[in-house]
């Protein structure tokens, strides 16, 4: 079922969808929104696991005190994204990669929803939930390849404990992928912020490095978020109707 008719595109960013170049797509977890995935905010609550508030148990201060507790919560997350599946928005991200020259995605999402709709090389500002990182080591893997013990994944090239390998509240970015982020949102003609409240930095100051470098930015969203002002134009809607549109 549609909801209200999503605001068409200008003619102004009719004429830069047929001439841009240099794209930049960054995304958060509304994008996931109509594939079932709850976002983080919007309705007023934030997610709570054995009474923790989100901000909590997803933090780097849960993650030195309660190792086996941290993979509870990321196993609970992960068997709900088992059976989800890439949503429209993400196929049209997918495609573009081809109908632009030199695209560049940028998501905060843990999700793997991207890359299972066909993306690739998308810089994943906060990690993969499919991902494990060694303490030890710093190797990362995938987690089918690793075996548990006390409810902990174990380092399959130095026997360290695992933990995932995802960016926590308190923690910095993986290195260089916020780097390589700035980096196409200074030289690019268009960037799209597709789904994020755009409250947690720096991952919101890319569309700020765009627009600051002159490029056409445009916010699909069915909320206004801080960023909306700053934005060339506002296209309200769900991202999985508003996108098969541009
Ligand atoms: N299409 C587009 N946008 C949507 C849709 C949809 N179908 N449904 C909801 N939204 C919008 C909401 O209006 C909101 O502005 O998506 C946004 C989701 O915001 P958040 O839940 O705050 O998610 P995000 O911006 O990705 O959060 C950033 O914060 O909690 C941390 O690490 C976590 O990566 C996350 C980061």
């Amino acid at each position: 079922m549609l909801t209200a008719t999503p605001t068409l595109a200008s003619e102004r960013l009719v004429e830069r969808l047929a001439t841009a170049k240099h794209v930049v797509v960054l995304t958060g977890a509304g994008v996931s929104a109509e594939s079932g995935v709850p976002t983080f905010r919007g309705g007023g609550s934030t997610a709570v696991w054995r009474g923790l508030p989100f901000e909590v148990i997803s933090s780097a201060g849960m993650l030195a005190r309660d190792l086996p507790g941290v993979w509870e919560w990321f196993n609970f997350r992960r068997e709900r994204l088992a059976s989800v599946q890439p949503n429209r928005a993400h196929k049209v991200i997918a495609a573009w990669q081809e109908r632009f020259a030199d695209f560049t995605l940028v998501t905060q999402n843990i999700d793997n929803l991207h890359q299972q709709a066909g993306s690739r090389a998308v810089i994943e500002l906060h990690g993969n939930i499919w991902r494990a990182r060694c303490f030890d080591c710093e190797t990362r893997h995938e987690l089918r390849e690793l075996r548990m013990a006390h409810d902990v994944p174990v380092c399959i090239d130095c026997g360290g404990n695992m933990r995932p390998d995802v960016v926590l509240f308190g923690e910095m970015l993986p290195p260089g992928a916020f780097e390589r982020a700035a980096a196409a949102a200074s030289h690019c003609e268009l960037c799209f912020v597709v789904g994020t409240s755009a409250v947690v930095y720096p991952a919101a100051s890319i569309p700020e490095i765009a627009r600051a470098a002159g490029a056409y930015v445009v916010e699909v969203n069915p909320e206004r978020t801080p960023l909306s002002d700053l934005c060339d134009e506002v296209l309200t809607g769900k991202a999985g109707e508003v996108l098969p549109l541009l």
